[in-house]
């Protein structure tokens, strides 16, 4: 077995070198190729922040364990860290927080268990960062939510439940709100449930979610959410189990899965060694189990653990009566705690798994192919306009536009509608949508809303349109609120 390190930057290379002298320690089977990636190698002049080289290592190898990496502020050039996630769809991000006796936290100390498992959307939601400003009082962003980009990560969270005989897998969502992005994906996560009786599933709407979490954290077990919410609730939970330092990641793909910590690179503390290598460790455990090191896993975590239940800390946590450790004392002490137990959460012990290297071969895009094609038509179009004007005055307009095809329905700003009602209390910026449907409810043709879009555009700055669909007989567009 064979995988690809990349140290990182600012204490990467020293936590990374830390966690490899663990796994060296305790002959864990794998042979590392150190690749380039990274804040050098950005300067060097290779815009996505990895070589050619690594590039191909990565994808030839199909694990990545990295350390972190600093994104040079100011070259307009992207993260390397989000580069990779998304170059191989390394579609589920899990992160699990579990309490750790050593590491004070107000629940640990009322004796309260955390065990969470976060399962968050990697790729798409508004991470895909399609941004625009159509005027220059607005900003748009454009949230993707699949139903096969759901589909994956939600059948890899019950994969993981079932496998790892989870009590309860919930999903997190704003579809009460965003009823047909947040809607999607609750649709996809109870259809997936039906696939697994045996699990007992349940949703919650995201705001709630996050009350619950501090309030009863003991009661959750794996959850699975969208990008941004999935992002915003992990870092709660870090929070719930003693900050980012202790808070493991991993971002699993079909074919490629990375492995990294959650935190930064700390220049405030690079090349000191005295970062705290937990996080990277952890997340190298979750790596080890991944590819089937079952009794690595288990020696190396009993004994992470146990050392922290002995007060003993690097100088970022931990009682302040015992001195800290610098990062090399810190995991030698690890390192002479294998074989032993902790008091609490010890792992068992199980044979490691027959690892066979797999071999990575895409032969076809799976993420075109979908459900089967629903009977889909156009109903109308809507019209994003720039103007400074009040709604009557656009409604007048754009009625003359209509023609014999379409109906003005109503014009909402900022997603509420101001005509054909609204109130006066509600505020206006320059970008009205402009909703026009057909006369008679019956199909139109992309000519027709081409037609109109001439038409309009003699009046008013049009800055975008989007197709008014119906699929399957369901609207596929959204009303605006108070339509
Ligand atoms: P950071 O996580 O590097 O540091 C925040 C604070 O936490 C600092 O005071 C730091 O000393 C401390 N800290 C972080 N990790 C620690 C550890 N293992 N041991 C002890 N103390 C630790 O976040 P910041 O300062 O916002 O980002 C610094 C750089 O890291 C930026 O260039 C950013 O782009 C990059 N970054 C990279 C990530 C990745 O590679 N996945 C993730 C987050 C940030």
């Amino acid at each position: 077995m064979k995988i690809a390190v990349a140290k990182g930057d600012g204490i990467g290379p020293e936590i990374m070198d830390a966690v490899l002298t663990i796994f060296e320690a305790n002959q864990v089977p794998i042979e590392y190729e150190v690749v380039d990636m990274g804040k050098w190698v950005f300067d060097k002049g290779f815009s996505n922040g990895m070589t050619p080289e690594a590039q191909h290592a990565i994808e030839e190898l199909g694990i990545l364990f990295k350390g972190p990496m600093e994104t040079p502020k100011g070259k307009g050039v992207k993260s390397v860290n989000v580069t990779a996630r998304k170059t191989w769809n390394t579609y589920a991000n899990k992160r699990v927080f579990q309490s750790l006796h050593g590491v004070d936290t107000v629940f640990s100390k009322a004796g309260i268990p955390i065990d969470i498992t976060i399962v968050r959307e990697n790729i798409e939601d508004t991470y895909g960062g399609i941004e625009h400003m159509p005027t220059h009082d607005v900003a748009l962003s454009r949230r993707f939510i699949t139903r096969p980009g759901s589909l994956q990560v939600i059948k890899y969270a019950f994969e993981m439940a079932k496998k790892n005989g989870s009590r309860r897998i919930t999903c997190g969502h704003k579809a009460n709100i965003m009823k047909l992005t947040d809607g999607l994906f609750l649709e996809c996560f109870q259809e997936v449930a039906k696939e697994y009786p045996e699990l007992r599933s349940d949703d919650i709407i995201v705001d709630d979610l996050a009350m619950k979490l501090v309030v009863r954290p003991q009661d959750f077990d794996v959850v699975v959410l969208t990008n941004l919410q999935g992002d915003i609730i992990s870092d709660l939970c870090a929070g719930l189990v003693g900050g980012l330092g202790f808070a493991p990641s991993a971002n699993i793909g079909d074919h490629i899965a990375i492995f990294e910590a959650v935190h930064g690179t700390a220049p405030d503390i690079a090349g000191k060694n005295i970062a705290n290598p937990t996080a990277l460790l952890l997340s190298g455990i979750t790596m080890l189990r991944h590819l089937g090191f079952m009794k690595n896993a288990a020696v190396i975590e009993n004994a992470l653990l146990y050392t922290l239940e002995q007060g003993i800390h690097t100088g970022d946590f931990g009682s302040k009566s015992i001195p800290g450790k610098n990062t090399t004392e810190f995991s030698q002490a690890i390192i002479s705690n294998f074989g032993k137990t902790p008091e609490h959460g010890a792992k068992p012990v199980i044979p490691n798994m027959d690892v066979t290297p797999t071999v990575f071969k895409l032969d076809h895009n799976q993420m075109m192919v979908s459900e089967e094609t629903k009977k889909e038509f156009i109903v109308g179009v809507d019209m994003f306009i720039e103007c400074s004007e009040q709604p009557e005055y656009i409604a007048k307009k754009c009625q003359r536009h209509g023609g014999v095809k379409f109906n003005l329905v109503n014009i909402s700003n900022r997603g509420t509608q101001v005509w054909p009602t609204g109130s006066v209390y509600t505020n206006l910026v320059n970008l009205y949508n402009v909703r026009f449907e057909s006369l008679d409810g019956s199909p139109l043709h992309q000519q027709d809303v081409l037609g109109l879009y001439v038409s309009l555009s003699g009046d008013f700055k049009i800055c975008s349109s989007e197709l008014l669909n119906m699929s399957g007989g369901k609207r596929a567009y959204s009303l605006a609120q108070g339509q």
